[in-house]
């Protein structure tokens, strides 16, 4: 059997408010599984929770069949799964090279996290030449790709992206997507909350779309692509 994230029946919410009402969903290694839907449908609130960020309220979260539930953010790192959350959350005032090694602070073997600074800092180019300058001054797209490097210090086997595609230019959408095709292809599962449809929609190998806190929908891209009605509810047409 493959590897598999399965979350069933979640619940959770912010104080005493349920956003999340009840939603199942599955992401496999090797795989990207894309979640569309409207503002504040919940999307985010879903892969914080999964990422131990929020408190789920019921139903579970298992890794390989593992009961991962209730996890603290650094235990789930630890279990191979990493959150980039909405807007990449760099530290601006940190170097690039200092952001990416907070992406290792759950890791206990410190030359491991140095080593993969270096594979990094190698792999993302424009990173190499920026190395010692604050993250803040970066543009928003190099920002983007410094937390998509921090995300993938720990090696992990599942990354949530939120949304790694806003506010960026179509040239930098296009190097963010072709990003986490080389993710998927070197069997990392990839979770993707995304805007940006009709570029997210290709790469995708399962789709969920929500709405409400509900989902409403689980399926292929081309069942999406062929339901008229769910596309000009929830996908802009
Ligand atoms: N920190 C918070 N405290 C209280 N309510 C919150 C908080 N974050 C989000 N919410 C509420 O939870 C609901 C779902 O928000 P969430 O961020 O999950 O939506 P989303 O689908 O990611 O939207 P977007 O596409 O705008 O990012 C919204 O009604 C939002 O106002
Ligand atoms: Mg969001």
């Amino acid at each position: 059997m493959s590897e598999m994230l399965e979350i069933e029946d979640l619940v959770t919410g912010y104080g005493k408010q349920e956003i999340v009402h009840g939603i199942s969903l599955s992401a496999a290694r090797s795989r990207v599984t894309c979640i569309f839907g409207p503002n504040g449908s919940g999307k985010s609130t879903v892969i914080k929770a999964i990422a131990g960020a929020l408190p789920v309220w019921s139903g579970s979260i298992r890794l390989d069949g593992r009961d991962i539930t209730g996890l603290r953010v650094h235990q789930v790192v630890r279990e191979g799964i990493v959150l980039m959350p909405q807007g990449g959350g760099v530290f601006p005032k940190l170097t690039v090279e200092e952001n990416l090694r907070m992406g290792g602070y759950s890791l206990r073997d410190g030359r491991q996290v140095e080593r993969r600074v270096d594979e990094l800092i190698g792999e993302f180019q424009n990173l190499g030449r920026r190395r010692h300058v604050a993250a803040g001054s970066l543009s928003g797209g190099e920002q983007m790709m410094v937390a998509i490097a921090r995300a993938l210090v720990p090696e992990p086997r599942f990354v949530l992206l939120d949304e790694p595609s806003a506010g960026l230019s179509p040239a930098m959408v296009h190097d963010t997507i072709a990003r986490v095709q080389t993710l998927r292809d070197r069997g990392v599962g990839v979770v993707m909350v995304e805007q940006n449809i009709r570029e997210a929609l290709p790469l995708a190998d399962h789709v969920y779309v929500l709405a409400g806190g509900h989902r409403q929908f689980s399926g292929s891209p081309e069942e999406i692509r062929d339901d008229a009605k769910l596309m000009s509810l929830y996908m802009g047409g």
